[in-house]
């Protein structure tokens, strides 16, 4: 069978393996898909030897998608945005082409699963690394209302809003002015504080009456975010476990051109991770 993977650090949790099996065996596809640990050094070598061994696809994960994105010959426009790629393809002709689904599977999962309508809403995002890069376009182009970036170090915050370029709609504010900057519709937490163990002290005024509160991963590091939002009162509060899903639906399209039903591995993954 055709062999895919996803490439992280560390890896032995990861969801991916489970999630692509289960929609190869809904469309009646063969696939082998491995998790692969490697940590930075070793990352590009360890890749060019998988595709090199036959693989077709690849997932990835922290802390290497800045540098799956500057190994590949071939970028999307997601990737681009991003600076990041969590797919890896390999062409026809044996080039590495890039891509970034992790806007469009948060939208989607925000927009159809959860059924909140972002047109309209003032949005705040926490956090400008990769993971934050990934989802500003997407939001934007889903309709929301406005995008305030707010990060730790303003020069990141500053350049991903540079890069947008659309100042009607995009701001930058200090992470200093939180308590101050007033309310939102939605606050999306990409930064990753969580991830490292760390609480973020957020003031209970940034969420507005009918706030919706997404934390970009899932599990334990989503806990303080939206034990914070839920405290705070937000109307809605979620993880990014959705996303994941929606995540890896893009990448099996890309790859075996069927859209998996997403639903069903969703709910399993989520009495599985509760
Ligand atoms: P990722 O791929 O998860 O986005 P990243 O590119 O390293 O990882 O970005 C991490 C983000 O989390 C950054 O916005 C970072 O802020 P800085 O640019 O100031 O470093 C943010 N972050 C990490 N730990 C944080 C903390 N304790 N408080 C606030 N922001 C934090």
């Amino acid at each position: 069978p055709a062999q895919f993977a996803v490439f992280g650090h560390p890896i032995s949790h990861s969801l991916s393996p489970a999630i692509h099996q289960a929609f190869a065996q809904q469309c009646g596809i063969e696939l082998e898909y491995r998790a692969i640990d490697v940590p930075p050094a070793g990352f590009a070598d360890a890749v060019r030897r998988f595709f090199a061994d036959g693989g077709r696809g690849a997932n990835v994960t922290l802390p290497h998608k800045a540098a799956a994105f500057a190994l590949a010959d071939k970028h999307s426009v997601a990737a681009t945005r991003a600076g990041t790629a969590n797919v890896l393809t390999r062409l026809d002709d044996g080039r590495l082409a890039a891509h970034n689904t992790d806007g469009d599977g948060m939208v989607r999962d925000l927009a159809e699963r959860h059924e909140v309508d972002l047109r309209g809403r003032d949005t705040l995002l926490l956090g400008a690394g990769g993971a934050a890069r990934g989802v500003a376009w997407p939001l934007l182009d889903a309709g929301v209302q406005s995008l305030t970036i707010v990060n730790r170090s303003p020069a990141a915050a500053d350049a991903l809003a540079d890069a947008i370029g659309e100042p009607a709609r995009v701001r930058t504010r200090y992470w200093d002015d939180l308590a101050t900057i007033g309310s939102f519709d939605l606050i999306v937490n990409a930064t990753s504080a969580g991830v490292l163990g760390v609480a973020l002290q957020l003031p209970f005024a940034l969420l507005g009456s009918r706030a919706v509160c997404y934390d970009l991963s899932y599990g334990k590091a989503a806990a303080g975010f939206l034990d914070w939002a839920r405290v705070a009162g937000a109307r809605y509060a979620c993880n990014g476990l959705g996303m994941l899903v929606e995540t890896a639906a893009d990448a099996f399209v890309l790859w075996h051109g069927q859209r998996p039903d997403t639903e069903p591995v969703y709910q399993t993954l989520r009495r599985q991770t509760a």
